[in-house]
C-alpha cells in the first residue's frame, strides 16, 4: 500500500496552514512528483469513479465567499507545435543553465510535443515537470453506441492518456483554445478528457476562456462557467477530495493568446475570483481554495510582476515566451512578487 504524500490545503488565515493526510486506499493510487518539491495525488483508478457525474454534491447552503487561493505558485510553458531537434535542446540547456536561480516557492512544467517529449523528459532538469499538450479519452466515452475492447485503437494521430500514463508524464494540458477552436473540441469532450486523464493518474491543466465577441457582447461568465461545469460534472464526490492538488484551471481569454495584448490586472483578478467563486459554490469550498487558477495570454517577462501581485492569481500559462528559456525563468520568479503582495 502506498501513501501519497499529504496535500497542503490552507484554511482560514494565510498564515495558517492545515495539512491533511491522505491514506491510500489502493495500491493504484500513486503519487507522481512535480518537480522538486511538489508531489501530485493520483487519482483512484476505478470505474466508478471514472467520468460520473452520480452521486454529486449539490451546492452547500450557505458559500462563504473565498477571495484567494492557497496553492503554491504554478508557471507553465507551453511550447505549442515549435521546436526542431536542435532549438529543442538549446531550449532545454537554457532552463537547465537557470535551475539555481529559480525561485523553490513554484512549481514548473513545460509543454513540449509530443514528439519531443521524451527527450525533453530525459534531459530537462527534474525542477521542472513535463507536462504533454493534449491526451485522447476512451474510445466508448465518445462514441458509447460501440463497445471498443481496447481503450486505445482506430484513433488515427491521437495519444491516450494510458501513453502518457506509461511515459510516466505526470501532467497534461486540456482544452487549450486553439484545440476548441481549430480542432473543434467542445466542453464536454474536454470534461470526459478531463475525467480520462485523471483516471489514468495525471495531473491535469484545463485551459478556460472566452473569445473577444464573447466579452464584448457580455458573455464572459456564462461561456467560463459553462466551461467550468462540464469539467465539474465528470468528477465525482470521491475525487473533489484530490481535485486541488490534481486539477489546475488556466483561465486564458483567447483574444490575449498571442496578440501581446495582455489582459489588464482588474479583468484578470474579476474573472479569477469568480471562477473561485463557481468553484465553492458548485464544488466545494476546500476546492475552491485549493485550486490553482492560472493567467495566460501575452505573459512576458516584463508584465508578469504586475499580474502576479493580483490575489487571486496562482501562476501563469506561458506560450511564446516560454520559449525564451531566461525569459522564463524570470516568469517564474513572479511567484515572490506574488507571496510578498497576498502576505504568505
Ligand atoms: P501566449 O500563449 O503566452 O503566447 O499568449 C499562451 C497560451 O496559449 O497558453
Amino acid at each position: 500500500m502506498l501513501t501519497a504524500a499529504p496535500p497542503t490545503t490552507r484554511t482560514s488565515s494565510p498564515t495558517t496552514t492545515t495539512t491533511t493526510t491522505t491514506t491510500m486506499m489502493s495500491a493504484r493510487r500513486r503519487t507522481m512528483s512535480m518537480g522538486s518539491s511538489c508531489a501530485f495525488v493520483r487519482a483512484t483508478k476505478s470505474r466508478g469513479t471514472r467520468g460520473s457525474a452520480g452521486g454529486r454534491r449539490s451546492a452547500p447552503s450557505t458559500v462563504r465567499v473565498v477571495s484567494e487561493g492557497t496553492g503554491r505558485f504554478i508557471v507553465g510553458g507551453n511550447w505549442k507545435c515549435n521546436g526542431t531537434r536542435a532549438s529543442v535542446k538549446e531550449l532545454v540547456q537554457t532552463l537547465n543553465k537557470n535551475v539555481p536561480q529559480i525561485e523553490k516557492n513554484c512549481d514548473v512544467f513545460c509543454c513540449p510535443t509530443f514528439l519531443h517529449l521524451p527527450y525533453v523528459k530525459e534531459n530537462l532538469d527534474s525542477r521542472f515537470s513535463v507536462c504533454a499538450q493534449n491526451s485522447w479519452v476512451e474510445a466508448d466515452l465518445v462514441d458509447p453506441e460501440h463497445h471498443y475492447d481496447s481503450t486505445t485503437g482506430a484513433f488515427t494521430g491521437e495519444i491516450s492518456a494510458e501513453m502518457l500514463e506509461d511515459l510516466e508524464v505526470p501532467f497534461v494540458l486540456l482544452g487549450h483554445s486553439e484545440r476548441r477552436t481549430l480542432l473543434g473540441e467542445t466542453d464536454e469532450i474536454v470534461g470526459k478528457k478531463v475525467a480520462h486523464a485523471r483516471y489514468h493518474g495525471l495531473s491535469v491543466v484545463v485551459c478556460i476562456g472566452e473569445s473577444l465577441e464573447e466579452r464584448e457582447n457580455g458573455t464572459t461568465f456564462d461561456v467560463i462557467f459553462k466551461q467550468l461545469k462540464a469539467v465539474a460534472k465528470e468528477i465525482d464526490d470521491r475525487e473533489h477530495s484530490s481535485w486541488g492538488s490534481s486539477v489546475v484551471i488556466a483561465y486564458e481569454p483567447i483574444w490575449a493568446i498571442g496578440t501581446g495584448k495582455v489582459a489588464t490586472p482588474e479583468q484578470v483578478q474579476e474573472v479569477h475570483s469568480k471562477i473561485r467563486n463557481w468553484l465553492a459554490e458548485n464544488v466545494s469550498e476546500d476546492v475552491a481554495k485549493a485550486t490553482r487558477i492560472q493567467y495566460g495570454g501575452s505573459v512576458n517577462a516584463s508584465n508578469c510582476a504586475d499580474l502576479a501581485k493580483l490575489s487571486d492569481i496562482d501562476g501563469f500559462l506561458v506560450g511564446g515566451a516560454s520559449l525564451n528559456g531566461d525569459d522564463f525563468a524570470a516568469i517564474c520568479n513572479a511567484s515572490s512578487v506574488h507571496y510578498k503582495a497576498v502576505g504568505r
